[in-house]
């Protein structure tokens, strides 16, 4: 795929008014471990948050995500919950959860918390009282199952972070599943009380006035019925880690998991303007599933996380929108991730020059982007030395480079004493550069990363073309991805150079003339070519 072969598609706005408040919004991922600690345990929380709420406003995003604050043996760093209902003290109180949301309301911003529905920890009481005995009211609330015929595991899964899927418990002869940390025993949502009990957990955080859920490894929650054996995969090597020694046929993605996407949506829908993300990594035809039916919606947005891996040239880049855009289903509204707690930092991947781009495209595409806490100061490979990894999906597959600390060392506010974000020495190492890579740093220089996202959230909030216009792939050189975004009579063209060489663009036809409204070089005038490593925001003029 050398060359952009697309024509021109304009798909149709779906102007259903008014439109939900996410549509032209941006969501914000706070890791809150890593974000600020109030209380000098070197581990942020709540109240931490609660301080930097301004300078969340003030980037111009319009809801918060948080990863899980639950009570948790933190196994898995809080994707391990022990109390679906509660706070963990590391990270505060319900009360100062309480103040938190009503902050972040008082701002105008939105606040969502992350569901982890496929798993809980082994700590929790319900799996307490399941592993108990054979008979427990709550056995069948789990996943157990007698030894296969050899004493080995009842069948082929592999987990996630590597080794069976399964883990025995002596006590009663049988083994657990577990998709994850053997600390995270996947519960059985083919059984109605725990979908009952679920229930009460989403009513509780709804009663509280949570604006919505971001819902973990959603295509996971429902396994094929008599738990068969995956096939294996015939590509597998071991360097990708065991959990692609199988096919994850019957272990995830299964028919009746779109009911289930559709009761939680039900509950939401029960609230008013409620907001589900589904947390699903499937190819595209499968992830537009998870949208549903007008008649059995599922979730609003299920997380599209191409940018992920697509190789960063035009091409590739001009080709997952485009494939992504003609597959969603009518009515339903797009969403682009960049970063995340699970994936390497953007910067680290690309460099700060094509970074920059990635921003400018994160924040020009059609559809809700989520923006990943510290992306904006353009944080990129942070070193992790193997005294300090803590990531259990690292230390469980050593070596394989699998490891996520590099994503979630702390956030740098300033250059005093741990970047401001501690009293004591962070969890995980801050990345090198801290000193001047940090939030009060680049607040203070037009040319920072963080004044770039500032500018593009502005200029996105102010220009509707921006966020829920149309948008047009257009014809245009190599290395050079360019797209118009329209809404009524306002046009605007995005180009961004994937290049280290200087490259032309040309002008729609039609388009007259164009006012530069945004460089990612921070220049103010333009002309027809873009400089290396550069991207563009121009409107059009069509007189
Ligand atoms: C999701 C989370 C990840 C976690 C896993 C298991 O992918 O984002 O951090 O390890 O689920 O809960
Ligand atoms: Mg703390």
């Amino acid at each position: 795929m050398n060359e952009l072969s697309l024509g021109p598609r304009v798909n149709a706005v779906h102007s259903r008014t008014p439109r939900p408040w996410w549509q032209p919004g941006v969501v914000y991922q706070i890791y809150p471990r890593s974000f600020q600690d109030s209380d000098g345990d070197g581990i942020g929380d709540l109240e931490g948050i609660r301080r930097r709420l301004d300078y969340v406003a003030a980037l111009g995003v319009n809801a918060i995500w948080l990863s899980p604050i639950f009570p948790s043996p933190m196994a898995d760093f809080g994707y391990d919950v022990a109390d679906y209902c509660g706070v963990d003290a590391l990270f505060g109180s319900l009360d100062e959860f309480d103040a938190l949301l009503t902050e972040v309301h008082a701002r105008g911003l939105k606040l969502l918390l992350d569901f982890v529905p496929n798993h809980s920890s082994t700590e929790h009481r319900w799996f307490q009282e399941s592993r108990a005995s054979r008979d427990s009211p709550k056995r069948d609330w789990y996943f157990w199952r007698d030894p296969a015929p050899d004493g080995g595991p009842p069948n082929n899964w592999t987990s996630d972070m590597g080794g069976s899927a399964w883990e025995y418990d002596a006590a009663t002869g049988q083994y657990y599943l577990h998709t994850f940390l053997k600390e995270q025993a996947d519960l059985n949502w083919r059984n109605a009380e725990v979908r009952a009990a679920m229930t009460d957990v989403l009513r509780f955080w709804f009663d509280r006035g949570v604006d919505g859920l971001r819902i973990d490894v959603l295509w996971h929650c429902i396994k094929a019925a008599d738990l068969r054996d995956n096939p294996l995969n015939p590509d597998y090597t071991p360097e990708q880690g065991e959990k692609f020694r199988v096919l994850q046929q019957h272990s995830a993605n299964q028919p009746e998991i779109h009911e289930l996407a559709h009761a939680f949506r039900a509950i939401a829908d029960g609230y008013g303007e409620r907001l589900l993300v589904g947390e699903i990594c499937l190819p595209i035809d499968q992830l537009i599933a998870y949208y549903g039916s007008p008649e059995m919606p599922g979730v609003h947005l299920p997380f599209n996380f191409q940018l992920f891996e697509a190789p960063w040239d035009a091409a590739h880049i001009a080709h997952i929108i485009d494939v992504y855009e003609a597959a969603l289903p009518d009515g339903s509204w797009p969403n682009w991730v960049l970063g995340s707690h699970d994936a390497p930092r953007i910067a680290g991947r690309l460099g700060e020059a094509q970074a920059r781009v990635a921003a400018m495209l994160l924040l020009t595409l059609r559809g809700t982007p989520t923006l990943y806490q510290g992306d904006e100061l353009g944080i990129g490979h942070v070193p992790i030395s193997p005294e300090r990894v803590q990531d259990p999906q690292d230390l469980r597959q050593l070596g394989l480079g699998l490891g996520r600390d590099g994503a979630r060392t702390p956030m740098a506010w300033d250059d005093s004493r741990n970047a401001g974000f501690s009293r004591r020495d962070p969890w995980l190492p801050l990345h090198p550069d801290w000193q001047h890579r940090n939030a009060a740093a680049q607040a203070a220089d037009p040319g920072s990363m963080l004044s770039l996202y500032r500018r593009l959230l502005a200029l996105r909030r102010d220009h509707e073309a921006l966020s829920i216009g149309a948008i047009e792939l257009q014809p245009s050189s190599l290395d050079v991805l360019q797209y118009g975004r329209s809404e009524g009579e306002v046009h605007f063209v995005v180009a961004l150079n994937f290049s280290t060489a200087p490259r032309e663009i040309s002008l729609p036809p039609g388009a007259a003339s164009a006012s530069l409204m945004l460089s990612t070089h921070g220049r103010t005038t333009f002309d027809s070519g873009l400089e290396p490593n550069e991207g563009v925001i121009l409107r059009l003029k069509t007189d």
